[in-house]
């Protein structure tokens, strides 16, 4: 396994897995080799849905999962919905417990990556066929994944791409609208076909924008500089926190427009992302960035960011983790699909 592909594999399913995994879908619980959706289904010929990426973090001190910042991924996954007018009928305390109940029915025990996908489904009765986001039904479903973490701090080589990040006001980046990530998509398979890792993307107003699923930060003359939310970035949990961290490490800060040129001549450029986590860039477009390794800040902060969400430090962000405490004795079987799709 060459660097780069060591470096993208968080996005393999690797690691133990519940023998009859189980998803949760519009209310129940079914299992996920039997649920189907109709070609019908409306997010899929539209992209009108939304989504989240939930990291859970395996103790094997505790015994149990800590799921990071879940109360914020699932304001944000309202918050997406809202705007794409999906209706979860659920309020965030209830969608908190789906998934730890997920995790817990699942009895993994190893690090897990968590997808809730809420999406417009059927068409009402009378609504006609075609493109809108009223008269048509909502679906949500969550499921969980393994997804071990890196043993550690990995480097990519990355490109700038030729795609420009879709504007804020075509379609909101602050949102994980499911859609949208057809831009992503592209810039991802542009840099993988030059033989790199990942992708930075700009903003139509020509600064940088982000990564394909992480946010940029770079280390110059000792500050700490990342894209500001108006640069049409994801505002990143994880961006939150290594924010938190690198002002907690006495680190100066600064959230503004980022151009390619400051990358290029950047000591130190990663990037921060819910199944990355932290990860050193060591090249962009062929130029390295310092030697090309990770760099001390990088270092410090991958170190500062596993540490806390894995609770090893007594007290140290432990706000950041929701703890999940499996079941002593095996779930009762799961519910029948009711057939929503
Ligand atoms: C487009 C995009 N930017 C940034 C991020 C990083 O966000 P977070 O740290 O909340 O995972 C993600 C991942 O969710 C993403 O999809």
């Amino acid at each position: 396994m060459t660097t780069s592909e060591q470096a993208s594999a968080p996005t393999m399913i690797t690691g133990p897995a519940s023998p009859t995994p189980v998803c949760w879908v519009n209310g129940s619980w079914t299992s996920m080799s039997e649920y189907g959706l109709t070609v019908a289904t409306q997010g899929l010929h539209y992209g009108t849905g939304v989504f989240e990426g939930i990291r859970a973090y395996w103790s094997e001190q505790d015994t149990c999962a800590y799921i990071a910042r879940l109360p914020e991924h699932v304001a944000r996954l309202l918050e997406s919905c809202r705007l794409v007018r999906i209706d979860l009928g659920l309020t965030a305390s209830e969608i908190q417990d789906v998934i730890m109940e997920l995790v817990e029915r699942n009895a993994f025990s190893g690090d897990l990556y968590i997808r809730p996908v809420a999406f417009k489904s059927r068409l009402g009765p009378g609504t006609p066929f075609g493109v809108g986001l009223n008269g048509v039904e909502d679906l949500f479903a969550v499921y969980a994944t393994p997804m071990p973490r890196r043993e550690r701090l990995a480097t990519l080589r990355c490109g700038v791409s030729s795609w420009r990040r879709t504007p804020s006001d075509c379609v909101p980046a602050r949102a994980k609208i499911t859609g949208s990530y057809v831009n992503v998509a592209l810039a991802v398979d542009e840099a993988r076909a030059a033989g790199l890792d990942d992708a930075i993307l700009l903003n139509t107003g020509g600064t940088v924008s982000e990564a394909s699923t992480t946010n940029v930060f770079a280390v110059s003359r000792g500050v700490l500089v990342t894209p500001s939310l108006d640069s049409d970035i994801l505002a990143g949990q994880t961006r939150a926190c290594v924010l938190e961290i690198a002002g907690d490490l006495g680190m100066t800060t600064t959230e503004r427009p980022l151009t390619v040129s400051e990358l290029y001549t950047a000591d130190e450029v990663f990037l921060t992302g819910t199944g990355h986590e932290v990860v050193a860039v060591g090249e962009i477009n062929g130029r390295p960035i310092g030697d090309g390794s990770p760099g001390p800040t990088t270092a410090e902060i991958f170190d500062t960011y596993r540490s806390a969400v894995l609770r090893e430090v007594a007290g140290h962000h432990h706000d950041w983790t929701t703890k999940v405490l499996l079941p002593e004795s095996p779930q009762p079987s799961v519910a029948p699909s009711e057939g929503v799709a």
